[in-house]
């Protein structure tokens, strides 16, 4: 990061991982990093996929994208390599176009000129209390950043179940030049969104352009 940024995320480790996932982590993780993917066209990022199942979702429907999926909860990155491989600890087909970063999107975001032609962020973490809003991610400046590595055409989809969030947001993106649109899209299903649907309200989406 060029500065030292509030923290958005809250653990970057949970339970002891299994000596697969380890394995994993050591041996497969950098062969899949996003650092120095040469200047390429057909990106895509996906901020915070928690364990990853919206993320290999995508990487399924779109073989022809190269998915990038960055998130510091290192048992969520675990979660993803265990899915993504075969007991033989090869990445399977479906999956070849993963990339992960298992870090803060914002180092990754400083250190590429990449151009994304969707942004996915599901559920970031709501910070509901008042003294934790600076820890929000989706404040005025990230989303400036996020607007630079926009493809032409390129688009920022965003939903939450925190309307207070949701609404938060929709004023930081006035402090942009982004134009946002409130679409008529089905719930899109992640781990975060099914545990939480009993207690909470629905999902609310936003799409941002340039
Ligand atoms: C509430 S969880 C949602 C996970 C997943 N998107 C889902 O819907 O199941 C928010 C995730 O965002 C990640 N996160 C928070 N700040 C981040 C950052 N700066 N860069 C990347 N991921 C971040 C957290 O580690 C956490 O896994």
């Amino acid at each position: 990061m060029e500065k030292q940024e509030i923290r958005t995320f809250g653990r970057r480790h949970g339970k002891k991982l299994s000596s697969r996932q380890i394995t994993l982590i050591e041996n497969i993780l950098p062969k899949i990093s996003p650092i120095n993917i040469p200047n390429q066209t057909n990106l895509i990022l996906e901020i915070g996929f928690g364990s990853g199942e919206h993320l290999r979702e995508i990487s399924r429907k779109m073989p022809e994208k190269i998915i990038i999926g960055a998130e510091p909860f290192m048992n969520g990155v675990a979660s993803l390599l265990s899915a993504i491989t075969d007991e033989e600890n090869a990445i399977r087909t479906e999956y070849k176009n993963v990339r992960i970063f298992p870090d803060d999107v914002r180092i990754f975001l400083h250190n590429t000129d990449s151009k994304f032609d969707q942004i996915w962020v599901l559920h970031p973490d709501p910070w509901p209390k008042a003294k934790h809003t600076k820890r929000r991610l989706l404040n005025s400046d990230f989303l400036k950043l996020l607007s630079e590595h926009l493809a032409p055409e390129g688009e920022i989809i965003i939903g939450t179940d925190h309307w207070e969030y949701f609404d938060w947001i929709a004023e930081q993106v006035k402090q942009t030049k982004l134009i946002p649109t409130i679409p008529s899209i089905k719930i899109i299903h992640t781990r975060y969104q099914e545990k939480n649907k009993a207690g909470t309200s629905t999902p609310k989406y936003m799409i941002l352009k340039n």
